[in-house]
């Protein structure tokens, strides 16, 4: 088929999805583990139900939570920059599934055979995949459904020509592991990738912590829904017997370790039942709900080389708020 221009249409792409994710509640298993702790806490990840991802979006548009409008930014002065780091015929793999106008301009300028989302939500992983097959309908698109933050071996496609693979994972949200989960996750990505293969991964950087705290405690009160609402759907989906009015939100930079803190405090001394079980808080106890960790653009790039990425380049913003890194993998 022939397009208007008169250059041959490409063939239509295929999507495909796999499942990785075990059998088994593992949301149940993580928050009654976690609870028992002496400090208690529940992985953020378990942030993002229907709700929880609506609400972190609304995040996004916020006045004082600037990452993913200044990373954007950054992007789009940079793409073309970014793509040749990636190079031509690049199997480009996203941790978490970017329907975002991010990804949108990566896989335009890049024009990758394949697009490989990951995400441990399937509905999400699918309306991503929808959208940009819509959007971009010669690209072949294998979702895996897949908890990142653990081991994973991803199926080696054959058929379309692929000369490296590229990891595209935006966002900061490698700030959410420590730094010690951040070393071991970009060294599965440095085996994932192979020698050669590329690395995009947008990094927070630290700055003065009137700005961060802000960011992460805003004035219309979004964020502190978003964090309460993981007690909405622990009651849900765990039968708990959260009431969400007993607990408050706070969020704080600790310029010591670097990173935002996010909690939930119980306001009484009160407890609660989940699945059976019965757990204390005392008044201003809480439960650990998030780090956010900062770094300087030095920081992160020894960080990585000790995964062995080397720094090829830090693209950042005119004030220094958000750093992009392009990295190969030696
Ligand atoms: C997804 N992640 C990068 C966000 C962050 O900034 O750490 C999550 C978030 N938590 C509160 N606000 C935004």
């Amino acid at each position: 088929m022939m397009s208007p221009q008169g250059s041959p249409e490409p063939a239509p792409g295929v999507v495909r999805f796999y499942n990785f994710v075990p059998e088994g509640n593992a949301f149940l298993e993580d928050v009654l583990a976690g609870l028992a702790l002496p400090q208690k806490s529940v992985p953020p990840k378990y942030f993002y139900d229907e709700r929880g991802s609506r609400l972190f979006e609304a995040i996004c548009e916020l006045p004082e939570y600037y990452p993913t409008r200044t990373e954007m930014a950054i992007m789009r002065a940079h793409i073309a920059e970014m793509a040749q780091l990636a190079g031509p015929e690049a199997e480009l793999i996203e941790f978490g599934s970017g329907a975002g106008i991010k990804t949108r301009i990566l896989i335009e300028a890049l024009r990758p055979p394949i697009y490989v989302p990951v995400d441990i939500d399937g509905a999400m992983l699918r309306a991503a995949s929808d959208q940009l097959s819509r959007l971009f309908p010669w690209l072949n698109i294998i979702g895996i459904c897949a908890d990142y933050s653990r081991a994973l071996a991803l199926p080696e496609f054959v058929g379309a020509p692929i000369a490296r693979k590229a990891v595209f994972f935006p966002g900061s949200t490698i700030g959410n592991f420590t730094p010690e989960e951040a070393l071991e996750f970009l060294r599965r990505t440095r085996s994932l990738a192979g020698a050669g293969g590329a690395l995009l991964v947008g990094v927070d950087l630290k700055k003065d912590k009137a700005v961060l705290d802000a960011a992460y405690d805003d004035s219309q009160g979004v964020t502190a829904q978003f964090n309460l609402n993981l007690l909405r759907r622990i009651n849900r989906e765990l039968g708990g017997d959260f009431q969400l009015a007993r607990f408050a939100h706070r969020a704080f930079y600790d310029d010591a370790k670097g990173r935002i803190e996010m909690h939930l405090e119980s306001l009484y001394a009160q407890f609660v039942r989940i699945a059976g079980r019965r757990f204390d808080f005392a008044p201003g106890e809480t439960i650990h709900t998030e780090i956010s960790c900062k770094y300087t653009a030095a920081e992160f790039i020894e960080l990585a080389r000790d995964a062995r990425f080397e720094s090829k380049k830090v693209w950042t913003d005119e004030r220094q708020m958000f750093s992009v890194h392009g990295m190969i993998a030696v």
